[in-house]
């Protein structure tokens, strides 16, 4: 089915000689410009399953599609990783040696574009996040949260089908967790990017199109 972007059948990943199954013939989608959200308990299996989907590992046994097409043959593609699918992490990996406009301007280094075009980019991205004021300032000087939208801005400059987010709010307080819950939910919105955030927190159902919960590494049907 062609609104399909990704697919699993049996998808598993086994740690520790196969004592640990930290997934175990997971089967699910994830539907094109979908806002869905992987829930469950510390250690069920969240980033095990978003590093897959990102082609970033490989399972131990099972099938993933993108598109169609076998994942990990895919995004592996010299480039394809880059311009298909767009990381936040829990620790959000930004060059410190870098101010925010270089460290969002990173996904592009390799990409054919001048360079006007390429900042042009990056700060419609750093205005969407609203850290326009501070495209020039050291990420030392930035709080959590600022630090946690220059990753949001990084991840979209490629502008990628699928943007992956683990934990995006595990470090920031109530408030500023929902402002970042709020922000990918406008962009989802407003550009159509596909985007799959996982959480252990328990947050409000109502931003998402889609979930599914994890348990043991089994998707849990409640
Ligand atoms: N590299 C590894 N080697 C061995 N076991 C691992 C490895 N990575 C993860 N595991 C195990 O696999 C299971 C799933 O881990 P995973 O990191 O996917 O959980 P999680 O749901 O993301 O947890 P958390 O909410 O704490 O981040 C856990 O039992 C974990 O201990
Ligand atoms: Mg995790």
């Amino acid at each position: 089915m062609d609104n399909i972007l990704i697919q699993t059948k049996d998808l598993s990943k086994y740690y520790a000689d196969g004592k640990v199954a930290a997934l175990d013939k997971v089967n699910f989608n994830i539907k094109r410009g979908e806002f869905f959200a992987i829930k469950g308990p510390s250690g069920s299996g969240k980033s095990t399953l978003l590093h897959l989907i990102g082609g970033l590992d490989k399972p131990t046994s099972g099938e993933m599609y993108f598109e169609g097409k076998d994942l990990n043959s895919f995004l592996r593609k010299s480039g394809s990783r880059l311009q298909n699918v767009g990381f936040v992490f829990q620790v959000f990996y930004l060059w410190p040696t870098l101010n925010v406009l270089q460290n969002v301007l990173l996904p592009l280094v390799e990409l054919k574009m001048n360079a006007k075009e390429k900042t042009q980019r990056a700060d419609r991205l750093l205005e969407t996040v609203g850290l326009s004021r501070k495209r020039q300032a050291a990420i030392s000087n930035l709080s959590v949260g600022e630090r946690q939208r220059v990753a949001i801005a990084r991840s979209l400059v490629a502008q990628p089908k699928l943007v992956l987010a683990d934990e995006p709010t595990g470090s920031l307080d109530s408030k500023n967790a929902e402002n970042i819950l709020q922000l990918f939910k406008k962009i989802n919105r407003e550009s159509g990017t596909t985007i799959v955030i996982v959480t252990h927190e328990r947050m409000l159902d109502s931003y998402f199109d889609r979930s599914i919960n994890l348990f043991d590494g089994r998707i849990k049907q409640i």
